[in-house]
């Protein structure tokens, strides 16, 4: 019989839908996956549904509809401070997960190396595994997850050829400051290379902290790739839209990467998504209001019930070490055994720590917890956390 591609026979289904399914035959909540059960916000919906009735259903121009690409021009000049100078530097593509593969088959030849930092967020590493590129890992230290510029410059070999950062991360919610983005700028302006970052929590950043925009720096658009998507501000992860900015001659290979891929976005959604564009400020701060409670409150739980954690500077997630109840219940001997411990016992899905880190060992004891979720179930699950392993 004829064999399969090899990269193709190392692919494993992601365990986010182990647990999910885990959750559902016993009955409980799921903190795992990486998606908000809020609704989309009604502006979009309704874009949508007149788009459809007004029976857009042909392909789009492969880069997306002119007036979305403009209008992400104008988000990326005035929210991002990029140096867009054309409506041409915007690519629409499926997802910012679209977008991403796009500009790493756009940036990289098989068998270059790619500087992620770990912990990481699994689709970049293993979209470029699937795509030959070599992920380095860097690793983030210490409770806040600082950046070690040294170690970065040690992971630099010849065959280095992208630098990936994701501000806010996932999972760690480290929120990048500019003297650490100015710092691995200067290493990729001296090694020569292309940065991409993820910026999809853009609008999360909490305690006064400021989104960061690597490209806006002096000197760095013309070397990097931004990448965001309306998934995780707008509650529409299953409509699969996102974009990435560039100089035009880069987003002209990023684009026309993504037609071989996916030929355009989905078209009624591009004039639906328009909408996103006109929410007014409130919703922002709304949005802000929203995660910062659920963040106290998954914190306060966690505390509770004797995790060590750092409070995340963005994004939803809590990266907690479950080792501290090693002493008082059985089952955290490490992080597979912490989440499936968290599930049989508590009925709480969570992340293995061991999805974000390429030596599981590394991991130790870490789980991810994803706070997107309405306030009673996240009570639900904090309370549930509290009976079970409190203090
Ligand atoms: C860092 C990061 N990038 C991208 C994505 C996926 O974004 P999209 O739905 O736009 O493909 C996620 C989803 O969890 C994410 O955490």
């Amino acid at each position: 019989m004829p064999v399969l591609a090899a990269a193709a026979t190392r692919l494993r289904q992601s365990p986010i839908r182990a647990v999910t399914l885990a959750i559902q035959a016993r009955g409980g909540i799921n903190l795992g996956q990486g998606l908000c059960d809020l609704p989309t916000p009604e502006p979009i919906r309704d874009g949508a549904h007149a788009s459809l009735d007004a029976g857009v259903s042909t392909y789009t121009a492969y880069n997306g509809i002119a007036p979305l690409r403009a209008a992400i021009a104008e988000k990326a000049r005035t929210f991002n401070r990029l140096p867009v100078r054309s409506d041409d530097e915007v690519v629409v593509s499926v997802g910012s997960t679209g977008a991403f593969a796009a500009a790493l088959l756009a940036l990289c030849e098989p068998g270059d190396e790619a500087v992620v930092f770990e912990p990481f967020y699994g689709y970049h590493t293993g979209l470029m595994r699937l795509f030959g590129i070599v992920p380095v890992s860097v690793p983030l230290d210490g409770p806040n997850w600082d950046v070690d510029l040294d170690a970065v410059r040690a992971a630099i070999t010849s065959k280095t050829k992208v630098v990936v950062v994701c501000t806010p991360a996932n999972p760690s919610g480290k929120v990048w400051t500019e003297a650490e983005l100015a710092g691995l700028l200067a290493l990729a302006e001296a090694h020569d290379l292309w940065i991409v970052t993820d910026e999809i929590y853009e609008y999360m950043t909490y305690d006064g902290r400021q989104h960061v925009s690597l490209a806006s720096l002096p000197g760095a658009y013309d070397r990097t790739v931004t990448v965001s998507g309306f998934s995780k501000t707008y509650n529409m992860t299953g409509w699969r839209l996102g974009y990435a900015v560039a100089r035009p001659d880069v987003a002209e290979r990023i684009g026309l990467v993504s037609d071989l891929l996916y030929v355009c976005a989905p078209a009624p959604l591009q004039h639906g998504v328009a909408a996103a564009f006109a929410m007014p400020g409130a919703y922002f701060d709304d949005l802000l209001d929203f995660y910062v409670a659920r963040r106290a409150q998954l914190c306060d739980a966690l505390e509770q019930v004797g995790m060590a954690f750092t409070r995340p500077q963005g994004a939803y997630y809590v990266l907690a070490d479950t080792s501290p109840l090693r002493a008082r219940f059985d089952g955290f001997e490490n992080a597979d055994a912490a989440m499936q411990t968290l599930i049989e016992k508590a009925g709480v899905g969570t992340v293995s720590g061991t999805a974000f880190f390429a030596d599981s060992a590394r991991a130790g004891g870490i789980v991810r917890f994803c706070y997107a979720k309405e306030e009673p179930i996240l009570d639900d699950a904090c309370r549930r956390l509290i009976e079970t392993f409190g203090r």
